[in-house]
């Protein structure tokens, strides 16, 4: 606030004022619109306000995922974007940082690995390593539209390789798919996932309709991957039932979500451009992964509702304290002013370490001798935030009092509405993404997809000769080594 970094930098009492008659009416709107109502005919409806209470799901993946303990060795999740980023994210927060190597800690649990790219080196080193291990691994394949190019060519490997190498088992020993889908103007089946799956009678898990990829996590899109992994996904939905709750009550000063989004967006306006999330926490190093897509897919968007050009968007940055005070602080401090910087606390650990005794010759460490290794963290993280009050740069800590299920279902849903309130205050469709849909349709025009594509409004053959023809290089301007 003003009163700490100054007027120039800080929030004045005059502007908090004139945030709370701005974000306080929207309060009951965003309610509702994560429940499914349209504020405006052009912003995609969504509907990831249900979530929290679908505890019969909850149930079912905890029973299944019961049923399954013993059974499998590994589970890999093939899938991109919101269908990976969440579960990436929930097991490295709730799961120890040796998980995957440490069978007692497991406990008949399998070992969790998300692959989330194309690379064809990751894939075939990880399918190498995997070896005989094949027949004790379950693969989900996680793909909310059913038709993402690269989770499909993840999957059609996987198919692949499973029917050569465990060819007397059913592929439904081994691949659990999970989709939504839609029913298209032709009464079809608009997913190519789900039909694969109902074909090769694979077992399914729905998406609900209207919960877009980066607002999936807390549907089977990321539970099932943590229930598999002994994550008390119960305590995630209630955890955020708590949070809903909270960004229900109407008095702006009471409601978390409205009092971060009115920060985040008063310094957005104020030329703030960049927020930069960071956690002194590695178990919540993924969730900042998971936050700069939430903030970046939602919030960076050409047009406004009344499809006026506004190219808004503040650029989500991560950072790891204390990993990247060796690495960014400097510019945090003295460069360009120009960013919001929240960080993330806990104030215990699920495990703490003393540091050792100091040897004679060093009677300088003597300082750090004896004490916590939690203590020298949390001291790293205020003296960082003092530094920056130094240098008059926005700051704000959000503290977990311990990271668990409950409370990162907590900081989820937190965010979650926060960024419903920012597409508000920006006036944007927060749950649509159209930028990245022509890369996904340019892709499938490149790898030979025959047909029509509504998205550019010609065939796939003439978009990729137009792709061609944009992207192809001029020898002219091409650096040549030798
Ligand atoms: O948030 C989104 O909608 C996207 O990031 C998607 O999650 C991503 O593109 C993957 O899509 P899908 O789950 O349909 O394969």
């Amino acid at each position: 606030m003003a009163n700490v970094i100054g007027d120039e930098h800080g929030i004045t009492d005059e502007q908090w004022d004139e945030l709370i008659e701005k974000v306080e009416p929207l309060i009951p709107i965003i309610m509702k619109e994560i429940e499914g109502y349209k504020r405006h005919t052009n912003i995609t409806p969504t509907r990831y306000g249900l979530l929290p209470t679908n505890t019969e799901l909850a149930d079912e993946l905890m029973k299944r995922a019961k049923e399954l303990k013993g059974r499998y060795d590994n589970l890999v999740v093939l899938g991109i974007g919101g269908s990976a980023l969440g579960n990436i994210a929930l097991q490295t927060a709730l799961n120890p940082y040796m998980y995957n190597l440490n069978e007692k800690v497991r406990n008949g649990r399998p070992r969790l690995f998300v692959l989330d790219n194309v690379d064809p080196a990751q894939l075939s080193s990880f399918v190498n390593q995997l070896g005989d291990g094949l027949k004790r691994t379950l693969f989900n394949v996680i793909s909310k539209s059913g038709r993402t190019a690269e989770t499909a060519a993840q999957f059609l490997y996987i198919k692949d390789k499973l029917a050569t190498e465990c060819p007397k088992e059913p592929l439904a020993n081994h691949i659990i798919v999970t989709t939504g889908f839609e029913i298209n103007k032709e009464g079809k089946i608009d997913s190519t996932l789900y039909k694969i799956a109902k074909e090769l009678n694979l077992p399914m898990l729905e998406v609900l309709k209207d919960v877009g990829g980066r607002f999936s996590v807390l549907s089977a899109v990321g539970l099932f991957s943590a229930a598999m992994c002994g994550i008390e996904i119960d305590e995630l939905l209630a955890g955020a039932r708590y949070i809903h709750e909270r960004v229900s009550c109407e008095n702006f000063e009471e409601n978390p979500a409205a009092i971060n989004a009115a920060i985040n967006y008063h310094y957005y306006k104020q030329g703030k451009k960049h927020s930069v999330i960071m956690p002194y926490a590695y178990s919540l190093k993924d969730m900042a992964d998971w936050y700069r897509q939430l903030w970046a897919e939602s919030l960076g968007k050409k047009l406004d509702l009344n499809e006026r050009e506004v190219w808004v968007g503040p650029t989500p940055v991560k950072a790891l304290g204390v990993t990247d005070q060796h690495s960014q602080v400097q510019l945090y401090r003295e460069g360009p002013n120009d960013k919001l910087f929240t960080f993330l606390q806990v104030n215990n650990f699920a495990r703490d370490v003393k540091i050792g005794p100091a040897p004679d010759c060093t009677p300088e460490l003597g300082f750090l001798a004896g004490k916590k290794m939690s203590i020298l963290l949390n001291n790293e993280k205020k003296a960082t935030e003092y530094a920056l009050i130094e240098s008059k740069r926005p700051n704000l800590t959000i503290i977990f009092d311990k990271v668990n299920a409950y409370t990162i279902g907590q900081f989820i849903y937190l965010y979650e509405v926060t960024t419903s309130f920012m597409g508000a205050l920006l006036n944007i469709d927060t749950y649509n993404q159209p930028a990245v849909e022509l890369g996904k349709e340019a892709t499938f025009a490149l790898m030979g997809k025959e047909g029509y594509c509504k998205f550019v409004d010609m065939t796939y053959k003439e978009f990729a000769e137009k792709i061609i023809a944009a992207t192809e290089i001029d020898d002219n301007y091409l650096i040549k080594s030798r």
